[in-house]
């Protein structure tokens, strides 16, 4: 009689245990953010790429710099790798605040807004410091950032990451013609779709994280991406044929969920914003050098066989898919597509 009032006893306590801890860590999709009343509040930031790379860095700095502007009221976990989410689930994951961070590459933005493909209208902006002016374009980029509230979501910023190049298993590309018979891997979205078949070969829209697996398999025989993933996952050595293209661009979109960041206090909401600003202008510096380092490591390898492009080349590849041009300006939003081309011709 009296162990079966013990296990009563014990039984009652247990259950009062578990009850407190799910209602204190929050349980299932919505409730991610574990907010302990005497702790930090802990945001989960997910992204698909090594953690050195200008992206990875940008993200860390983020992370360190507002838990130090917080004096530690906020606490950012970063992941890299995909090691929380990858490409394929991690918008689902920030939608349902399962994670309160990702930073896609614009394009794969796509299935909230179109507008976002605009980075990857290949030879569209020349310098850096041309997309940058259009990040901090109130009727640009912040324009775009602030069209995914509607999306329950917040554009908090950008972080550049350098031009894409080339690179392929089957031959050297140096004109258009050359890119017959290549099947692509494209990061996601129609406009590089469109792209590749305006040049007369295909593409596909692979994950990240399985981008090297399908070169090596040959699934797919080449890919388009910055010189920091190309060394970083190493796909320089299963594409022999390197094409110094500068065509395109890698820039990423921060975004946070609406929700995670309306429950935050109003001073650590402004925080965040700025804290953000600061980590775009260092990823601003750091890309250029980081981008020529993992450049001369890339090219310094005896795997490799490379073509760069001179500006007549680069010319024809332009030419070559002038008709995306044409028909995207009104899918992006012309009055976005203007503030582009305007950045983009700025000295
Ligand atoms: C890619 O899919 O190639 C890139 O978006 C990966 C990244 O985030 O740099």
């Amino acid at each position: 009689m009296k162990s079966l009032t013990l296990n009563k006893t014990w039984l009652l306590a247990l259950t009062l245990i578990i009850s407190l801890s799910l209602i204190l860590s929050g349980c299932g999709g919505d409730k991610a953010v574990t907010t302990k009343s005497d702790g930090p509040i802990i945001a989960k930031f997910t992204h698909v790429v090594a953690a050195e790379t200008p992206k990875g860095k940008a993200i860390q700095y983020f992370a360190t710099e507002l838990e130090k502007r917080s004096n530690g009221r906020i606490k950012v976990e970063v992941y890299p790798s995909s090691q929380l989410y990858g490409d394929a689930d991690e918008m689902e994951a920030l939608v349902a605040n399962n994670c309160q961070f990702i930073a896609p590459s614009s394009t794969k933005v796509v299935s909230l807004d179109p507008g976002f493909q605009i980075f990857d209208l290949m030879f569209l902006f020349p310098t850096e410091e041309s997309v940058i002016k259009f990040f901090n374009d109130p009727e640009g980029g912040q324009k775009m950032l602030s069209r995914l509230e509607k999306k329950g979501l917040v554009g908090i910023g950008f972080i550049p990451s350098g031009f894409k190049q080339w690179f392929n298993s089957k031959k050297p590309i140096v004109t258009p013609a050359d890119m017959s018979g290549v099947k692509w891997r494209a990061a996601a979205g129609g406009i590089l779709t469109e792209q590749y078949t305006n040049m007369g070969s295909t593409s596909v829209s692979i994950p990240f994280g399985e981008v090297y697996s399908a070169l090596q398999l040959k699934t797919v025989d080449g890919s388009e991406n910055s010189w920091a993933n190309i060394y970083s996952q190493k796909f320089f050595e299963v594409c022999q044929y390197i094409t110094v293209s500068d065509h395109g661009r890698f820039d990423y979109s921060v975004i946070s969920n609406k929700k995670f960041m309306d429950s935050l206090p109003e001073d650590l909401r402004a925080l965040v914003k700025s804290t953000w600003r600061d980590s775009q202008d260092y990823a601003a510096r750091i890309v250029k050098e980081e981008e020529e380092n993992f450049k001369k490591q890339v090219l310094s390898s005896d795997k490799v066989k490379v073509v760069t492009l001179t500006p007549e080349q680069r010319e024809a590849f332009k030419k070559s898919i002038e008709p995306t041009w044409n028909n995207w300006k009104s899918k992006i939003g012309e009055d976005i597509f203007e503030r582009a081309l305007a950045a983009s011709e700025a000295k």
